[in-house]
């Protein structure tokens, strides 16, 4: 079956736990993703990423969970997960070692590939730690591919080699579903500033089949991380809205990364606003036209804009100033006749109507923040 047709929704351990998991946590994760609603808001992988397994393979080289931090072995977790009607993913990487230094499957990739189906996985995180030298890239990717797409089982392919050796201009054809093209992400407003930057002349790559994967969400991490190299001081409300709408627009696979056990209120009604998913779910997936005023030399504000299935548009304003700024799009640059029509915008954060106007909108904007409506033609 052919699988992220749209942008993957799901949940990563990462970002908050790190090396700390285990059976019981992921379990609750499990709980806490129907229970909160986020499953019904469209959210389905429980992914486990690194640290699950024993230092070293068994006797017949195949990957062991660790019996201590999961006491009832990969397949019983699988059960449970499946049995909440969601799916379950996990992680390994292209080298001899995994990036936190447990077994890769390289040289065992059809090997491994095996294990997963037969543990009930339907999703891969695929790293790229430890790669030998001599190999190639691309065809350690398409190896891994090959040996799940022939595992009998629907398993997800999320390739994660950094951007690394040019990624965008091989991944798709290696058969991966989704790939991360920058550095890690960390849980301050820097880093959601630069990889959102970075990632704005990249978009042209990704579509359904194969996502430009921003990296896991931080929002509502509020610093709160297991790892310190993450935690750095968190992000404000304000800013996580702009992060998430920023993956949002530029279809990103949206992996939560937060403990969705304990999240506020706020962090739910960002990461379930209806609207704001729609839009990084829209089935037809266009590329964002990237519209920057970098006026002053330095990043200023950014406006947004991609066609939506039904005819209507998504325009997204983002202010990566560390001040209060204005941004505004002329319709003219959309495609709109500078006569006879106009648009007619609706703010999906405040869940406000803004009215019809024509020509053009400007929005003022707080430090770090963004305004992301819903645009729809309209003859006057
Ligand atoms: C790499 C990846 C991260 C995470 C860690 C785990 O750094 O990019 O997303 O999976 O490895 O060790």
């Amino acid at each position: 079956m052919a699988m992220a047709a749209k942008p993957p929704l799901g949940w990563n351990s990462w970002n908050t736990f790190s090396h700390d998991i285990n059976e019981t946590l992921i379990k609750e994760a499990a709980d806490a993703m129907v229970e909160s609603g986020l499953k019904d808001a469209g959210y389905e992988y429980i992914v486990i990423d690194d640290c699950w397994s024993c230092r070293q393979r068994d006797e017949n080289g195949r990957l062991v969970a660790d019996p201590e931090k999961f006491p009832n072995g990969m397949k019983a977790l699988a059960d449970y997960i499946h049995s909440k009607g969601l799916k379950f993913g996990m992680y390994s990487c292209v080298g001899t070692r995994t990036c936190a230094d447990y077994p890769g499957s390289f040289d065992y990739e059809f090997v491994d590939a095996e294990t997963f189906a037969e543990w009930g996985v339907d999703y891969l995180k695929y790293d790229y730690c430890f790669k030998p030298r001599s190999a190639d890239g691309p065809t350690l990717y398409r190896r891994m591919a090959m040996a799940l797409r022939n595992s009998g089982r629907d398993i997800l392919l999320s390739a994660c080699n950094w951007g690394n050796d040019n990624t965008v201009d091989w991944i798709r054809s290696t058969g991966a579903h989704m790939y991360r093209s920058t550095g890690d992400i960390v849980d301050s407003w820097q880093s959601i500033k630069d990889i959102a930057v970075s990632q704005m002349e990249k978009q042209k790559f990704a579509g359904p089949y194969c996502f430009n994967d921003m990296d896991m969400l931080i929002v509502g991490m509020y610093g709160k991380s297991h790892n310190s190299w993450i935690a750095r001081g968190g992000c404000t409300t304000e800013e996580y809205k702009t992060h998430f709408s920023l993956w949002a627009m530029m279809n990103s696979p949206l992996m939560i990364g937060c403990d969705i056990r304990s999240m506020n209120d706020d962090t739910k009604a960002i990461l379930m606003n209806r609207d704001i998913l729609a839009i990084n779910q829209d089935v037809e997936a266009r590329t964002p036209t990237v519209l920057k005023e970098w006026s002053e030399g330095a990043d200023t504000a950014v406006t947004m804009f991609k066609p939506l299935e039904n005819g209507d548009y998504a325009i997204g304003f983002f202010n990566f100033c560390d001040g209060d700024n204005g941004t505004h799009i002329q319709f003219s640059d959309m495609g709109l006749p500078t006569r006879g029509y106009g648009l007619q915008l609706y703010d999906l954060w405040e869940q406000k109507d803004l009215g019809v106007h024509t020509c053009k909108y400007s929005a003022a904007l707080p430090a770090h923040g963004c305004l992301m409506v819903r645009a729809k033609v309209v003859k006057l």
